[in-house]
């Protein structure tokens, strides 16, 4: 595999580090199929399955797929291991990671939800004495296709260097910004790495209060999704503040201000949205270990 030296990109500093990625369900493989399209870099993937992307899509040469830690291909050194595996199933793989690495020069990336910098050292440090410095990262889905954005902390024991990989990792995905407190990440993984589920659950009531409203599926569908779409771009692209661009959208007694009345009335956005988001931060409290 190739190493570090060799993912120097030609004519830039930035390096793109090797990756040990573990799981490959739904947020694994977004960040892999955003990281496909970077050329000078290898990944042994470990899944029990087969990555979870489209059947047509083509996995890297330089890629490689095995369905557990002791499968790993014995020359294979990463850079940085990204755990990307459900929050309840970390422990078995972290022993197992640790006693294999305990004496690597790498660092430890996880995208888990909950799971704090303690825990990871207690557990990797199960058969071995030696962790790495490990930095916690929570992304999202839209990193699928590079609009990702990632909320980033790092233990006091990362170095800039360290620190750098992982933030070119998430960067080739969408965009990073760092916490200095690791409590942060939690309300990191309620607004944004949970985020996406609101924005689709949004889609899905406009699709559905469109039939309601006569309109065919397929109309209503389109609709719902452009809406979104539109509005995201909008918001993405223009530096006016949300509520602003909403107000442009609502005229004194009009349609969309007889709509905001209800969306916005004591029991609805006012309340519900502020209390899902922190239904979100305490589930990752309660998923610490
Ligand atoms: N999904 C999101 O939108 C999102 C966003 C931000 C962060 N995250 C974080 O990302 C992590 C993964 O979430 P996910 O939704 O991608 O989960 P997922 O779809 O269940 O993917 C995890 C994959 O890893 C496999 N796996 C688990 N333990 C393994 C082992 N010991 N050896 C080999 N393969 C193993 C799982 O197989 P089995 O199903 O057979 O166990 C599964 O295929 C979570 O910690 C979550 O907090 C997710």
């Amino acid at each position: 595999m190739e190493k570090l030296e060799n993912t120097l990109k030609q004519g830039k500093e930035e390096v793109f580090p090797s990756v040990l990625l573990v799981g490959c369900g739904k947020m694994g493989a977004s960040l892999m199929q955003g990281w496909q399209k970077e050329k000078y870099f290898s990944c042994v993937v470990v899944d029990r399955h087969k990555p979870l992307v489209p059947e047509s899509y083509q996995l890297r040469e330089s890629y490689q797929c095995v369905c557990s830690v002791s499968d790993i291909p014995q020359e294979f050194v990463p850079d940085v291991i990204v755990l990307a595996i459900k929050p309840q199933k970390a422990e078995e793989v972290l022993v197992a990671l640790g006693e294999r690495y305990a004496h690597q020069n790498l660092t430890l990336l996880s995208v888990m939800a909950g799971r704090t910098i303690a825990f990871l050292e207690k557990t990797w440090c199960t058969r071995s004495n030696n962790c790495p410095p490990i930095i916690r990262a929570m992304p999202n889905t839209p990193s699928v296709l590079g609009a990702g954005v990632c909320g980033l902390y790092a233990s006091p024991k990362a170095t800039a260097e360290k620190k750098q990989y992982c933030d070119t990792l998430m960067r080739a995905v969408g965009k990073t910004v760092w916490v200095d407190e690791e409590h942060l990440i939690d309300a990191v993984t309620g607004v944004s790495g949970s985020g996406p589920a609101y924005v689709f659950l949004l889609a899905e009531w406009i699709e559905k209060a469109g039939q309601e409203q006569g309109l065919p599926l397929s109309v209503a569908r389109l609709l719902a999704r452009e809406v979104i779409y539109g509005a995201g771009k909008m918001l993405h692209e223009l530096p006016t503040e949300a509520s602003e661009l909403r107000q442009n959208v609502t005229s004194p007694g009009g349609t969309t201000a007889a709509a905001l009345s209800v969306l916005m009335g004591a029991e609805a956005f006012p309340k519900i949205v502020p209390e899902a988001v922190a239904a979100a931060v305490h589930r990752a409290g309660e998923l610490a270990g």
